[in-house]
């Protein structure tokens, strides 16, 4: 399979979309065995996380809400840590099971602080699904319930993940070439 240019830079492929979807499976399997009578809510992180939990979800054939959130991200104005806001929330989650889709746990940062805030919604539990998980970045020690697949630290595009906003519509995903 060919290589792509994304901006300035080359990619190779890395996981095909048959493997991916070969993950995916398995996943909703288990997902499904875990939460079939909670009629769960789905979470879906948008941006990167559009084609993957476009996948799971039609594999999941019980009772479920389906949502979208964006986490915004700003530098904090006293500090340098980055603050993320959880917006377009409109379900109530009170009593909820919630599963978050995201396309990849990388240093663990971003989910580290989103999982208390749905927590504080008084969510009866919270529950994390991601594609891909880079165990070698991660910093932080909250449990991942549903990983898709491990990765080494290459930093990939392609099936809803991005390189500065492009990338995103390739099926198969890419990692950046040495
Ligand atoms: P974390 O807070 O470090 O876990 O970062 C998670 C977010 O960073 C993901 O939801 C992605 O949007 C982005 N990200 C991490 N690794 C990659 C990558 O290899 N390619 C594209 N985006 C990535
Ligand atoms: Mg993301």
């Amino acid at each position: 399979m060919n290589d792509v240019t994304v901006h300035d830079k080359t990619f190779e492929v890395f996981i095909t979309n048959e493997e991916i979807q070969k993950a995916i499976d398995k996943m909703a399997k288990i997902i499904a065995a875990d939460v079939k009578d909670k009629q769960p809510l789905f979470l879906v992180v948008l941006n990167g996380a559009f084609v993957f939990a476009a996948d799971l979800m039609r594999r999941f054939d019980f009772d479920c809400e389906v949502s979208f959130v964006k986490l915004s991200s700003y530098v904090g104005t006293k500090t340098t840590s980055v603050v993320r806001e959880i917006i377009g929330l409109d379900e109530v989650l009170h009593n909820r099971t919630v599963i978050i889709v995201e396309d990849i746990i990388d240093t663990g940062i971003t989910m580290a602080s989103t999982i208390p805030k749905l927590m504080k919604l008084e969510a009866k539990e919270v529950k994390l699904a991601t594609l891909l998980f880079k165990p070698n970045a991660f910093q932080k020690d909250f449990p991942i319930d549903y990983i898709g697949m491990e990765i080494p630290n290459d930093f990939i595009v392609g099936y809803g993940l991005d390189y500065d906003g492009f990338g995103r519509n390739l099926s198969d995903i890419y990692k950046l070439k040495e």
